[in-house]
């Protein structure tokens, strides 16, 4: 090799590695504001948390509120489906162990899953576990819960998958009575 290829291709070389240099400075320039962007902005922190009032939901039915951009069922049972769902052995569920976040080591049993000891008000996230879709309640599907009509889950009137591709229970947001019409979530 020649004295001057030898000059070209170093020069080569150190065009190449400026140029490399400066598109990754531009693209981590692009890539805050995309971060930055992604963080809560101040009004989605602000509601955090809501209040619902649930003093016009009836028995057997529920209310579907959205809550931190996903839909929160609010159920008030009927007692057939607090017997249902209180009858039902933790042995028969697919998943026993998802937990209800406001009781920390809880199982799935329904006892666990309702907001109050009686049984008659459960709140979940209405999104199947599979794969997001939202179930229809009111008692649909095979165990008188939730349907999901995507890929065909079941769920039980405590919102549990009893068969189907779903993997996981409904789960449970942060929940709690602030007086008795009024449910806080979050
Ligand atoms: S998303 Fe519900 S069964 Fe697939």
């Amino acid at each position: 090799m020649s004295h001057a290829e030898d000059h070209a291709g170093t020069r080569r070389d150190f065009l190449y590695y400026a140029t490399a240099g400066a598109g990754a400075v531009a693209a981590g320039a692009a890539v805050w504001p995309l971060v930055n962007q992604m963080n809560p902005s101040a009004d989605v922190q602000a509601l955090s948390s809501i209040f619902v009032d649930v003093s016009g939901v009836e028995v057997g039915t529920q209310l579907t509120v959205k809550f931190l951009g996903k839909p929160v069922f609010i159920r008030r049972r009927s007692p057939e489906e607090i017997e249902a769902a209180r009858a039902t052995a933790l042995a028969d569920l697919p998943d026993q162990l998802s937990e209800n976040p406001n009781k920390p080591g809880s199982d799935a049993s329904d006892e666990n899953r309702t907001l109050d000891e009686a049984g008659e008000w459960l709140v979940m996230i209405g999104v199947c576990t599979h794969l997001g879709c939202v179930p229809i309640g009111d008692g649909a599907g095979d165990f008188g819960g939730w349907f999901c009509p995507c890929h065909g889950s079941h769920y039980d009137p405590a919102g549990r998958i009893r068969r189907g591709p779903a993997p996981r229970n409904l789960d449970i947001p942060l929940a709690s009575f602030l007086d008795e019409s009024t449910i806080k979530l979050g």
